[in-house]
Formats: structure tokens, C-alpha cells, sequence
């Protein structure tokens, strides 16, 4: 990654000291993803936070989205020669750096200065993919021109056929290779915590949500009032209408996605020509339909526990996923914070992984440097997990390396 760690042999260019000490030093304790969180906290107001942290309802599914990988247990092999090992990934026709990238996130620019650049930025940089959200605040045009060969777009869309038609030409024009459809959403989600918080998206200005913002002057400068001063007020670009965020009367368009089915997967299909993807599958046979429409990946998700409570675990699922899909690339999503979760994920056959709300964190504490700080600890967890698994490339990955953490035979492994 940086010339520093290139130059180290490769049983020391992973410890943990070393990278800590090539981090900005008010970046040098973010010694895992999880670390970004409490900062994050701390610099942003309360019903923004409340809303990216949050789940749904009661949480069971955030809940499971982080245990269900302590089900499973490592099973490492030894006295392999590890030196040449390589965590390089091969996805739609491009060689990544790692087998992970940045999952699509809403309204990044709220929490973060220039959130989606920031994200997008930093993934480039560390050669891995970020997907732009359809409800993000930044023009996609504007994001993958800083970003031309990593950022793929990712759009919410009504059941209706001039607005798939015009968004996918929007889309081709600006030069994304790469589309995700997100289905998991025919309905807004039970989020009560923003009911609870104040939030709402636009936000509604109010002198609660003033006295929220003016608890947190950091980010009130270092975000928003940046934000105003530099751009102006931001919209929702990418959905249907431009909506500003703040205002008293304005609603987001998310009319008539309570109709959408595979019809208009069809319709994207014959209009699309890059590469589709459906992200929020989680039954296998909605995998087989995904492959018979054309689609050319899943992403299996249950949106970061914040749809539908209760919905399964991506990882719970994914085994039977990936032996229905052939030959279409199953990706996943949901919970990933170590790179052992990562490799569990791989090793039950997911090609790629994607990473959320911490990525996010890390562009609100940092930028894009926070950003590019955290893919790097990752990147390192899974070059170290190798080593110690005994595997010197990703396709070495397999469900020989796991067994049910408590001895049951839950995944059917051993
Ligand atoms: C703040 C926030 C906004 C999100 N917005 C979107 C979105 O616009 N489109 C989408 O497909 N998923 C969205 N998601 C879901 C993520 O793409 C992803 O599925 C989830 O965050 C992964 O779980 P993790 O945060 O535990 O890593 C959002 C998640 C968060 C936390």
C-alpha cells in the first residue's frame, strides 16, 4: 500500500505498532474499525448519529449481524510459507486490493465534509470499490469524476419505467461501468429511533434540532456551516427530484417502489449494458431469479439490520445462496468489522465483501484520510489472518478453515 509497508518484509509490513505509527497522530489509537465509533459519537449530532448507528425495531437483526460471526470458529493450518501471500481480488474485470470495498450509504455529507468524495476518494486511492448511494448529496457525476475507475452507482428506484429509463441513462452518460439495484426497500423501514432523535430526512429545522447541532460545535463549523459556505444548501441529487436537505415542507421522493418487481429488473437489463448487481437478496431463490434475468451479481444484505427486524444474517443464508447462484458473483454485506469476518464470509463463498457505517465514522472523524486509515486496517486484519490461516491467496479461502464455533454442526462444515 504506501511506499513505507512495500519496503517491509512481509512477516513485519502487518504489525499493528507500524501502522499505527504511519497513521496522523490524532489517528494513531484507531487501531480497528470499531475504534472510529466512539469518536464519531462525540463529533456528531445526536439524531444524525441516531441515524446512521441505528437499526430497526428491536435490533435483533443489527444484534445478529455482529454475533453470528463468533458462531464460527477458525481452523488455521501451519509451516505453510505465507511470504508471498496476496489478498489481490479479481471482481468484474478489475484486479482490487482487497477483498473489500464501501458499501452504499445515504446522506454521508451529513455526518462527514464531502462525505461520498471523501469515501470515494479514499477508496481509489487504496484501490479498492465504493458505491455512490441514490440517496447521497453529491451529484454522481461529480463522484466519479474524482473517482472514474472505483465508484460504482447504487440507485433506489420507483416501479416505474421513465424514471428506470432516464436514471440509467443518467447513469451510462456519467460513465459508471457498475449498477446496483437496492430491493430491500419497497417500504421506509420502522426506524422509531429517528422518530425518537428528531431526524428526519430533509431535516426538519426546529429549535430541538438547533440546540442538537450547537452541542457539537466541531461539527457545526468543521460540517455544516463548511458545507453551506463553500456549496450552499445540499440536495438529494440522484433521486427522482432535487430535494433540499433542510426544509420545513419538501418530502423526498420515494413514491412507488412498492411497485417495483423483476419486470423492471428486465427493463434495466436490456437498457444497461455494464455490469448489474441486486443488493438486499437474501432468499436463495430470489438468487436463481437474479440469474435468470441476467443480473451479473448479488449482494446479499439485510441492509445493515435496518429494514426488516429479524430478517436472517446475510452469513446465515449465504452457503445456500452461493450453491444456487452458478456461476453470477455473490457478494455480501452486514456487520463486517474484522478481517476475520471478512474471511469467513469468503471462506462460505462470498467473492467480496462490503463494509458500512465504520467507513462512514472514519470520514467524519478524519476524511479522507480517516477513511483511507481504516481500509488500511483492514486490509492489514486480513493479510495477517492469512498468514496465520495458512493461505497465500484469496481462492485458498474455503469452508475447511471454519467449524461451528460451539461444536454444532449449524453451516454443516465438519
Ligand atoms: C447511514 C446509512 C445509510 C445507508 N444508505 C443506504 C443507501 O442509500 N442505499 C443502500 O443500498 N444501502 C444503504 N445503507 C445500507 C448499507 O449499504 C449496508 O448494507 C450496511 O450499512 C452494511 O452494514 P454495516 O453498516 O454493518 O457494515 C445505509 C447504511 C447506513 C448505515
Amino acid at each position: 500500500m504506501s511506499n513505507t509497508a512495500s519496503t517491509l518484509s512481509s512477516a513485519d509490513r502487518a504489525a499493528p505498532h507500524l501502522i499505527s505509527a504511519a497513521a496522523p497522530p490524532s489517528l494513531r489509537l484507531m487501531l480497528a474499525l470499531e475504534d472510529f465509533e466512539a469518536p464519531a459519537r462525540r463529533y456528531i449530532p445526536r439524531p444524525i448519529y441516531g441515524y446512521v448507528s441505528g437499526g430497526v425495531e428491536r435490533n435483533v437483526t443489527l444484534n445478529w449481524n455482529r454475533s453470528v460471526f463468533d458462531d464460527l470458529a477458525l481452523v488455521p493450518r501451519m509451516l505453510i510459507n505465507v511470504s508471498q501471500r496476496s489478498q489481490k481480488t479479481q471482481l468484474f474485470g478489475r484486479s482490487y486490493d482487497s477483498p473489500f470495498g464501501i458499501s452504499p450509504m445515504g446522506g454521508t455529507s451529513l455526518a462527514a465534509f464531502q462525505g461520498d468524495l471523501a469515501l470515494a476518494t479514499a477508496a481509489a486511492t487504496r484501490n479498492i470499490p465504493m458505491i455512490l448511494s441514490g440517496a447521497s448529496l453529491t451529484p454522481l457525476e461529480t463522484v466519479r469524476q474524482a473517482a472514474p475507475n472505483h465508484t460504482w452507482f447504487q440507485a433506489y428506484l420507483p416501479g416505474e419505467t421513465q424514471a428506470i429509463t432516464e436514471l440509467v441513462e443518467r447513469v451510462a452518460i456519467a460513465g459508471y461501468d457498475t449498477l446496483v439495484l437496492t430491493v430491500d426497500i419497497p417500504v421506509g423501514s420502522n426506524r422509531e429511533n429517528n422518530v425518537r432523535n428528531g431526524y428526519n430526512a430533509p431535516l426538519r429545522p426546529n429549535l430541538r434540532l438547533a440546540l442538537q447541532c450547537l452541542a457539537r460545535p466541531s461539527w457545526l463549523i468543521g460540517t455544516a456551516l463548511r458545507t453551506y459556505f463553500t456549496q450552499g444548501m445540499p440536495h438529494f441529487e440522484n433521486m427522482g427530484k432535487r430535494t433540499p436537505l433542510v426544509s420545513s415542507t419538501a418530502v423526498r421522493e420515494r413514491a412507488n417502489r412498492d411497485h417495483l418487481n423483476w419486470e423492471h429488473v428486465a427493463l434495466m437489463r436490456r437498457l444497461w449494458k455494464g455490469k448489474l448487481v441486486i443488493k438486499g437478496i437474501l432468499d436463495k431463490r430470489d438468487a436463481v431469479i437474479a440469474r435468470e434475468h441476467g443480473c451479473d451479481g448479488i449482494i446479499v444484505s439485510n441492509h445493515g439490520g435496518r429494514q426488516l427486524d429479524s430478517a436472517s444474517s446475510p452469513l446465515r443464508v449465504l452457503p445456500g445462496i452461493v450453491a444456487a447462484a452458478g456461476d453470477m458473483t455473490v457478494m455480501m454485506d452486514s456487520g463486517i468489522r474484522r478481517g476475520t469476518d471478512a474471511l469467513k464470509a469468503l471462506a462460505l463463498g462470498a467473492k467480496f465483501v462490503f463494509v458500512g457505517r465504520p467507513m462512514l465514522y472514519a470520514a467524519a472523524v478524519a476524511g479522507e484520510t480517516g477513511v483511507r486509515h481504516a481500509i488500511r486496517l483492514l486490509h492489514y486484519e486480513i493479510d495477517r489472518d492469512m498468514a496465520m490461516l495458512g493461505a497465500n491467496s484469496i481462492s485458498e479461502i474455503s469452508r475447511e478453515m471454519l467449524m461451528d464455533a460451539r461444536g454444532l454442526d449449524t453451516y454443516g462444515l465438519r
